[in-house]
């Protein structure tokens, strides 16, 4: 048996919990077995690690700390969570994975895509997503959805030009796996992109199942 892997990806605030869990309903409705977890996170470890990496008081938090830490956390996650499920044959979902770091770490952060990737192989041991949903909209509408919420961390709090350079680096890692990477405009109502990423996910599940 073999599970399939399904991350959600994308700017903060761009709906990828609220969507991970109307997913999970959905495909336990038709039968499967599901599996949600998070990154960074999936593990007691791997929360401690969450901790580290957005507290405000770590300021100082260099580029390749930060790129290691999710690293860490995530061969943890791997290792504890999601290559366990996959053996089971259950769907995993995964609120971020790997997109996350290339995207953040990478587009910036002005660490190389080829120095991330390598590091990625190693922590996961070649674990990837076999679909993943890129929920994308513009700054402003993400923004003011995350200023409703309150509290920003660590990550929330950096200035525009980064949120601007993460955005492009979703669309670019979508426009180079277009097969595995699917976009979704994010600034529907909320059932409105579930119906969206419905459509898409059960296209895979057909896709897969009968070729
Ligand atoms: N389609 C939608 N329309 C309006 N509000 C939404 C929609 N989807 C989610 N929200 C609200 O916007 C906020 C952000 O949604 P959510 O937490 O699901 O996004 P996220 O991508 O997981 O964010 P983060 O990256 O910060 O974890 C929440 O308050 C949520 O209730
Ligand atoms: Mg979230």
């Amino acid at each position: 048996m073999i599970g399939v892997l399904i991350t959600f990806e994308g700017p903060d605030g761009g709906g990828k919990t609220t969507q991970l869990g109307l997913l999970a309903e959905h495909l336990r409705g038709r039968g499967c077995t599901v599996l949600c977890t998070r990154e960074p996170g999936g593990t007691a470890l791997g929360d401690k690690i969450r901790g580290l990496l957005l507290d405000p008081a770590n300021r100082e938090m260099a580029a390749r700390t930060e790129a290691l830490l999710y690293m860490a956390a995530r061969a943890q996650h791997v290792a504890e969570v999601i290559a366990p499920a996959l053996a089971r044959g259950e769907v995993v979902l995964s609120d971020r994975f790997a997109d996350s770091t290339l995207v953040y770490q990478g587009a910036a952060r002005q660490l190389t895509r080829g120095e991330l990737a390598a590091i990625n192989a190693f922590a996961t041991g070649g674990v990837a997503p076999d679909l993943t949903i890129l929920l994308d909209g513009d700054a402003g509408m993400l923004g003011g959805r995350l200023a409703g919420r309150g509290g920003a961390d660590r990550i929330e709090r950096e200035a525009d030009a980064f949120h601007a350079s993460v955005r492009q680096g979703f669309r670019e890692l979508a426009a180079a796996e277009p097969e595995r990477v699917k976009p979704v405009a994010a600034g529907g109502t909320v059932a409105e992109v579930q119906a969206a990423v419905v459509r898409i996910v059960e296209e895979f599940l057909h896709r897969r199942t009968y070729g």
